[in-house]
């Protein structure tokens, strides 16, 4: 057994009550449908900004139905305080996903990714903090990495924010471990890695780029490539940064406390692969799919090129061990957004 069946084994044994704030976006559904599955209690907390009441009905279908009465959601914004203490009272781990997390969004309206990256986080760590909630685990992001231009990506070495997303990232890092400093609230953040699988968006404006191409393809329609298709990420599914989440709300090691994690699979992949990945899988799902060749257009304002993780500290201090690759994950995500996008 390892150290997720283990803390797994606990979560089952313990049924708390969780926290997902974001719960209605595509992690936070995700992390609900784990925590349910696992006969959790959850509250949950949107305001269904990016997020959607068909991410939850979804969710509704996927469990059991004995298990869905033990979640409670609240339809509420984090930028204000009350509405986060309403949420976190009676609550034993606090998993805050909620956010604008989109660097294009954050380019074109830098003052409302602000209020909900980092009044909307304030808001959670007060009421964390006031409610007494022993730790906090949070929705970090790779784009803290910025301008710095060593591979794979180490925690410690980060360089200057390329857009406004970015900072507002980096200030949340920033909040948390003073919170800790100042008012002894443990926390630990996950910078997540172009993380991806069911539930993620297709049709939004700021769409993420594997559901859009896979939406393309169906449709017959040139998925888009921005720049040469030579950038490349560090691709994670799903089910990695659920693992993640439930590992650093349960760590019991005091050196695992606040700290932020890569949460990846620690291997990259360039656009131009991953547009194979998706076509080879669509072409096995059905037969005689012939997509049009990709289109190349600008590169977009405050991409990085490269991603890369090391991931060896999530492994060291929570026991991270990624259940997919990107191939798994792909083959897992294609077969889900086939369904949907196809009449039958
Ligand atoms: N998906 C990724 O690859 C990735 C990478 C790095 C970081 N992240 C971070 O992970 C978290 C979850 O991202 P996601 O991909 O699930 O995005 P998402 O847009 O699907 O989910 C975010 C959720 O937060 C909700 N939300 C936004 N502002 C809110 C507010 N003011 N009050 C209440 N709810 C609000 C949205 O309605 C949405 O349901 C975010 O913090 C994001 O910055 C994601």
């Amino acid at each position: 057994m390892d150290r997720f069946d283990r803390a797994c084994a606990r979560i089952r044994d313990q049924q708390d009550c969780w926290l997902v704030t974001g719960v209605a976006g595509f992690i936070g559904s995700n992390l609900l449908e784990a925590l349910l599955a696992m006969n959790q209690q959850v509250v949950g907390l949107d305001n269904f900004s990016t997020g959607s009441p068909d991410n939850l009905e979804q969710v509704r279908s996927a469990v059991s139905p004995n298990t869905w009465p033990n979640f409670r959601f609240i339809e509420g914004d984090i930028r204000d305080l009350e509405t986060c203490r309403e949420a976190v009272a009676g609550v034993d781990h606090v998993l805050h996903q909620a956010a604008l997390g989109s660097v294009p969004r954050s380019i074109a309206d830098p003052i409302g990714t602000n209020q909900a990256n980092v009044d909307g986080f304030l808001n959670m760590l007060v009421a964390t903090r006031d409610e007494g909630v022993n730790r906090f685990v949070y929705a970090a992001s790779s784009s803290t990495y910025g301008d710095h231009p060593d591979l794979p990506k180490v925690e410690h070495n980060i360089g200057n924010p390329l857009s406004p997303y970015a900072v507002t990232k980096y200030v949340n890092e920033l909040y948390a471990e003073v919170f800790s400093r100042s008012y002894g609230l443990p926390s630990l953040g996950l910078r997540y890695f172009n993380i991806f699988g069911p539930r993620q968006d297709p049709n939004g404006a700021y769409a993420a780029v594997i559901p859009r191409w896979i939406a393309a393809m169906v449709e017959g329609e040139p998925a888009q490539i921005y720049g040469d298709g030579e950038t490349s990420r560090d691709f994670c599914y799903i089910q990695n940064a659920v693992q993640a989440n439930l590992l650093a709300a349960t760590a019991e090691n005091e050196d695992a406390l606040d700290q932020v994690y890569n949460v990846a699979v620690g291997s990259r992949t360039s656009l131009n692969e991953l547009y194979q990945l998706i076509r080879g899988e669509l072409q096995a799902l059905i037969p005689g799919l012939d997509p049009p060749p990709p289109e190349y257009t600008e590169f977009r304002p405050g991409d990085v090129r490269h991603s890369l993780a090391d991931i060896q500290k999530a492994k060291t201090l929570l026991g991270y061990e990624p259940s997919h690759s990107i191939a798994e994950g792909m083959k897992e995500s294609v077969r889900w957004y086939a369904k949907r996008l196809l009449p039958n």
